[in-house]
């Protein structure tokens, strides 16, 4: 065997095991229907604590960077955390590689125009990747207004918000009344309201789905304290129970991604771990919502 051919076939053959060496696997992506564009499973959400710059923030985004993690969505009524974000991705370098996800949450048009641009400059960035109108809040005025903007190329999907069930019969209303590329809805494994009409309606009309609340604010969490996970998780690689409630979610068919909030970069590890290895099937989810409601 010449040199060369050699060198090649031990290239290939360190590229097969890097992943045993620690390089983790690749992250489960989903398509968004509007575009076919791929995007990870898991995100991160940073409602409460992003709201004001604090310890454990720049390590958990630069984890989430390192992982593969892209997905990341905020608010501008999150407290400060479009400028906390927009600073740490600025000095961590990562804004090219996320997919921002913000939203306008104001009423009026020019208030709306207004709040958005401030988002443009607190997230430090000439686009962003997706705006939804916040919880409903004058919908049709600042759908007009994002619209406009993806027709710029200033952002490039459009969406909706809720996370109360209360809101559920308009939502419905306006996923059937207007094109939208992205709904984003409360969705976890003991708060399944949305699984019956709004997720099945979401795939009819090709609308990508962000799941909000996915641990229910840490009442998943309350809810399993003390408790072993069950052996058949490890049907689904499941390794732990933040990743056992959020394979639930990712596994439903019409569920493009959940947005946990997570501030310390083991919920990182813990959380993108449920974007590897193998999903629920129908039969497995039906056992996990059992499971948890006999709880
Ligand atoms: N209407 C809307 O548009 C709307 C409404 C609500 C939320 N959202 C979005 O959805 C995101 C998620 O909601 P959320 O952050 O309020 O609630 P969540 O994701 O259901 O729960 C987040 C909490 O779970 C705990 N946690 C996360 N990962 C963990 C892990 N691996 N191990 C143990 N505990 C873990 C953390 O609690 P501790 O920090 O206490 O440790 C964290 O604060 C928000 O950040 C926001 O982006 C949107």
């Amino acid at each position: 065997m010449n040199r060369k051919r050699r060198h090649l076939l031990m290239a290939a053959a360190a590229a097969a095991v890097a992943p045993a060496w620690g390089q983790p696997a690749p992250l489960l992506r989903k398509k968004i229907p509007s575009s076919g564009e791929e995007i990870p499973v898991i995100g991160l959400g940073t409602a409460r604590r992003y709201e004001r710059p604090g310890p454990g923030l720049r390590e958990t985004l630069q984890r989430f960077g390192v992982l593969g993690g892209t997905v990341l969505d905020t608010a501008p009524v999150y407290g400060q955390a479009e400028a906390v974000v927009g600073d740490l991705l600025a000095e961590l370098k990562l804004r090219p590689r996320l997919f921002l996800a913000t939203k306008v949450s104001i009423s009026g048009r020019e208030a709306g125009v207004r709040q958005i641009e401030q988002s443009f400059q607190r997230l430090r960035t000439r686009k962003i990747d997706l705006i939804a109108v916040h919880n409903l809040r004058d919908t049709q005025i600042h759908l007009a207004t994002l619209r406009e903007l993806r027709k710029q190329g200033r952002i490039r999907y459009v969406g909706i918000t809720t996370s109360s069930d209360r809101q559920y019969a308009d939502f419905e209303q306006t996923m059937r009344r207007e094109a939208l590329d992205f709904i984003q809805v409360d969705y976890a494994l003991d708060n399944r309201g949305a699984g019956e009409r709004i997720l099945p309606l979401a795939a009819e009309r090709g609308m990508a789905v962000m799941v909000n609340l996915p641990f229910g604010r840490g009442r998943l969490f309350d809810a399993v304290r003390g408790k072993v996970l069950p052996a058949w998780a490890a049907e689904f690689d499941c390794a732990s129970w933040p990743q056992f409630f959020l394979k639930y979610i990712v596994s439903h068919p019409a569920v493009t991604c959940a947005v946990p909030g997570m501030a310390r970069p083991e919920y990182a590890e813990d959380n993108l771990g449920a974007a590897r290895g193998r999903l629920p099937d129908a039969a497995l989810r039906r056992r996990m919502e059992s499971f948890i409601d006999a709880i």
